[in-house]
C-alpha cells in the first residue's frame, strides 16, 4: 500500500521520516513543518511475509538485509523525498523498568543509575546501552520516600543490527528509539489521568500504562492478530492467505445484503466473525485482567484503553472490545495531529492505528528540528 500526495505542497521545509519496522510489516510515515503546522506528506506499509517466504500479515525473523531490502522497497512505492529519518526499536529487543531509589541521589544518577541497573538487566552492562528518565517519586510499602527513575536498555546488538539496516537502505538515521515512546506520543493527548495503550501487532501485543505523559508500566501479551487469521484458516478450512484477506475485507462487520456473491458471501462473513470473536476472547480476557490487576495496585483508575498497531483496524474491533471489556475503549488517531487532505480524512483515520509509532518518530525528529 502507497500513497503520495506530496506534490501538492511545496517543498521549502525540511521532511523528515518515521521508520517502523515491525515483525511482520515495515511502515513509513513522511513529515513535514509548515507555519507551525505538521503536515503528512506521504505513509505506506510493506509486508515483510514475502520477504521470509511466509504469507502476508505473519510476524517473520529477518536478517539485517532483507529488512533493508523491504524498507528500500516501501521508501520507493511510498515516494519518500527525505533521508532524515527517525526508526524504531521493537520493545521486544529492549528491557523497560521502572528503579525505586532514595531521595537526594537526583545528581549522581549517572553513578547510581548503572549500578543499580546491574540487579534487573539480565545482561552484564557493558553490552547494553542504558538510558533513564526521572518519571516521579513515590513511597516504599513502609512509608519511606523514594524517587522512580524508567530504565530503559538496548543491547548492543540491536543497535547494530538497526544500523545495518539503516546504512544498507541509504537512510540517516537521526535517532532510534524504543517503539512505546513513539507510539504513545502519537497515540495521546497530554492528559494527566492515567490511561493504557494496547498495540496489537501480528503475534503479540503491548500494553504501556501512561500517566502525564510518562510510561508507567509496559508489558507484553502472547496474543496478536495473526492468531485470528491462523484460527480463522483452520476453522474455516481455507488458506492461511484467504483468511488473511477475508479478516481484512470482512472483519467483525456484516457485509450488506447486496453484496456480490450472495448468501454464499454472507455466511462465509458470519463464520468469520464467529471464529475471530472465539480467538480475541483470550487476549481481551487478558487485557481486562491486566486493568483490573493495574488499577488495584496502584488504586487509580484508567480512564481508557487506547489500541494502535494494525490488528486494532480490524473492522468492528473497537465495538466488540467495548463490549468486553469495562474501561472506555479508543482506537487511536495519530494523523489527526496531521493536515492533510479533507478527502483522505476517513481513509487516515481507519489507516491511523497502523501507523501510530511511524508518526510518533516522525513528530520527534520535527520537535528535534524545531
Ligand atoms: N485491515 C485489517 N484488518 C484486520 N487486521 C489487520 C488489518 N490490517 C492489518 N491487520 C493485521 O495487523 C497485524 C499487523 O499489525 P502491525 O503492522 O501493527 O504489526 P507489526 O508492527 O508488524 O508487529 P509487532 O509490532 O508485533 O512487531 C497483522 O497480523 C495483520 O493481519
Ligand atoms: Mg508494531
Amino acid at each position: 500500500m502507497a500513497f503520495s500526495f506530496s506534490s501538492l505542497f511545496s517543498k521549502e521545509a525540511k521532511s523528515v521520516i518515521g521508520i517502523d519496522i515491525g515483525t511482520s510489516s515495515i511502515k513509513v510515515v513522511q513529515l513535514r513543518r509548515d507555519h507551525g503546522r505538521v503536515v503528512l506528506e506521504t505513509y505506506g506499509a510493506i509486508a515483510l511475509g514475502p520477504y521470509a517466504g511466509v504469507e502476508i500479515g505473519r510476524a517473520t525473523v529477518l536478517p539485517a538485509e532483507k529488512i533493508a531490502e523491504a524498507l528500500k522497497d516501501v521508501i520507493r512505492e511510498a515516494n519518500v523525498t527525505t533521508l532524515d529519518a527517525a526508526v524504531a526499536i521493537p520493545y521486544s529487543s529492549s528491557l523497560v523498568s521502572i528503579i525505586k531509589l532514595p531521595p537526594g541521589v537526583e545528581k549522581q544518577l549517572a553513578q547510581v543509575v548503572p549500578i543499580e541497573a546491574r540487579k534487573y538487566i539480565p545482561v552484564p552492562i557493558t553490552e547494553v546501552q542504558l538510558d533513564w528518565f526521572e518519571v516521579g517519586g513515590g513511597k516504599t510499602a513502609q512509608g519511606e520516600d523514594r524517587i522512580e527513575v524508567l530504565l530503559v536498555a538496548i543491547h548492543n546488538d540491536t543497535i547494530t543490527k538497526f544500523r545495518s539496516i539503516a546504512s544498507e537502505a541509504a537512510i540517516q538515521a537521526s535517532f532510534f528509539e524504543i517503539e512505546v515512546f513513539s507510539a504513545v506520543r502519537a497515540a495521546l493527548e497530554h492528559g494527566i489521568a492515567p490511561v493504557a495503550v494496547v498495540d496489537m501487532g501480528a503475534a503479540t501485543t503491548k500494553f504501556y500504562v501512561v500517566e502525564r505523559g510518562l510510561i508507567r508500566e509496559s508489558h507484553i501479551i502472547n496474543h496478536g492478530s495473526q492468531d485470528l487469521t491462523l484460527a480463522a484458516s483452520r476453522a474455516l478450512g481455507i488458506t492461511v492467505v484467504q483468511a488473511e484477506e477475508r479478516k481484512r475485507k470482512f472483519g467483525l462487520v456484516e457485509p450488506p445484503a447486496t453484496i456480490t456473491g450472495g448468501q454464499a458471501v454472507l455466511a462465509q462473513a458470519a463464520d468469520l466473525r464467529k471464529s475471530i470473536e472465539l480467538s480475541l476472547s483470550p487476549l481481551l480476557a487478558e487485557l481486562s485482567r491486566t486493568v483490573s490487576a493495574y488499577e488495584q495496585r496502584m488504586n487509580q483508575t484508567l480512564g481508557a484503553l487506547v489500541f494502535t498497531g494494525g490488528g486494532a483496524t480490524l473492522k468492528g474491533f473497537k465495538e466488540l472490545a467495548q463490549t468486553k471489556i469495562q474501561t472506555e475503549v479508543r482506537l487511536s488517531d495519530p494523523f489527526g495531529k496531521t493536515q492533510a487532505p479533507a478527502f483522505l480524512e476517513q481513509i487516515l483515520k481507519e489507516a491511523g492505528p497502523e501507523f501510530s509509532v511511524a508518526v510518533g518518530l516522525a513528530l520527534r525528529r520535527l520537535q528535534e528540528l524545531g
